[in-house]
C-alpha cells in the first residue's frame, strides 16, 4: 500500500512558481529519496506536504487527502518533519525540544521518549543540555527526536547529513534504516550527497528546477549516464 502519494503537486512562493508537477510515492516501510542541488526546490516539497507553503495538486497519507489541511492537523495524520537547518530553540533543553514534538501524540510521551533514547542514547545522557551548547550531529538527532515524538507513520527528513562528519553520517543512516525495519516507517529523505541516497534509498527522485527530471533505484540511476556525469562527475 502506497503511504505518501503526491501527484502534480505545484508550489508558489507570490507569483514564482517553485515545483511544477512533482509526483512522488511511498510504500510503507520503505526508504526514498529526492537529490538535486541548491535551490532545486526540496525544502519546499516538504514544506508543501507539510501545509506550510502555498500548492495545489493532492498529498495523501494511507489513502487520505491531506493537501491545504493545516501543518497540526497533517502531522495528526502520521506525517513527522525534520526540516533543514533544524529550527529548533537554542536555549531550549534536548528534553523541552522532544518534548514539544509531542504536542498532537500526547497519549504516547512516554513510548515514544523512550524510542527516541534507544535510538539515540546521548539524548538521553544529555537531557537537560541546552540545544546552543550541542554539536551539529547532536542537533540533528534532537531534530529527528523532535519529530519521532509525533508518532509518525511517514517521517520526512530534509538533508539529514548537511554539515556532519562522515562517522555522524553513518550513525544517522543506522538510525533511519532502524526506523523502517524495526518500526515500519516510510521514510522520505532529501539530499544534496547523492552516494548517501542511494546508500540508503531504494527508490530516488531528481529534482531539477522544481520538476523530477529522472527516477529509478540506485542500480538504474548509476547506470544512467546524465545522472552518473551530474551527480558523480563521471
Ligand atoms: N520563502 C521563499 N520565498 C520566495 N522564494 C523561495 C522561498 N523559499 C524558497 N524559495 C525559492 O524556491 C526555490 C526552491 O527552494 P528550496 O529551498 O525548496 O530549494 P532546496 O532544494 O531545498 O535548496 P537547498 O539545497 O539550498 O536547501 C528556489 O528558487 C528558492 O529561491
Ligand atoms: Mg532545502
Amino acid at each position: 500500500m502506497s503511504c505518501l502519494t503526491v501527484t502534480d503537486l505545484n508550489a508558489f512562493y507570490g507569483r514564482a512558481q517553485a515545483l511544477f508537477n512533482v509526483s512522488i510515492r511511498a510504500t510503507k516501510g520503505e526508504i526514498i529519496a529526492l537529490i538535486g542541488a541548491n535551490g532545486a526546490g526540496k525544502s519546499t516539497f516538504f514544506d508543501s506536504v507539510m501545509g506550510l507553503a502555498r500548492a495545489t495538486g493532492t498529498v495523501q497519507v494511507a489513502g487520505t487527502d491531506v493537501l491545504g489541511r493545516k501543518p497540526a492537523t497533517i502531522v495528526a495524520h502520521g506525517v513527522g518533519y525534520a526540516p533543514e537547518r533544524f529550527n529548533l530553540f537554542p536555549y531550549m533543553s534536548v528534553r523541552d525540544t522532544l518534548l514539544v514534538g509531542a504536542y498532537t501524540a500526547r497519549g504516547d510521551i512516554e513510548r515514544n521518549l523512550g524510542i527516541v533514547h534507544s535510538l539515540f542514547p546521548r539524548l538521553k545522557e544529555r537531557e537537560g543540555q541546552e540545544i546552543s551548547t550541542q554539536s551539529g550531529g547532536e542537533r540533528q538527532m534532537v531534530s529527528l527526536g523532535r519529530a519521532l515524538m509525533t508518532s509518525p507513520q511517514v517521517l520526512l527528513v530534509d538533508e539529514p547529513t548537511i554539515g556532519l562528519a562522515p562517522k555522524v553520517c553513518i550513525e544517522i543512516a543506522g538510525v533511519l534504516r532502524r526506523l523502517r525495519d524495526e518500526f515500519g516507517l516510510t521514510i522520505v529523505i532529501a539530499e544534496q550527497n547523492a552516494n548517501f541516497a542511494l546508500s540508503l534509498a531504494e527508490r530516488v527522485y531528481v529534482l531539477e528546477s522544481g520538476r523530477v527530471k529522472a527516477e529509478g533505484t540506485a542500480a538504474e540511476l548509476s547506470e544512467n549516464e546524465a545522472f552518473a556525469e551530474a551527480y558523480f562527475g563521471h
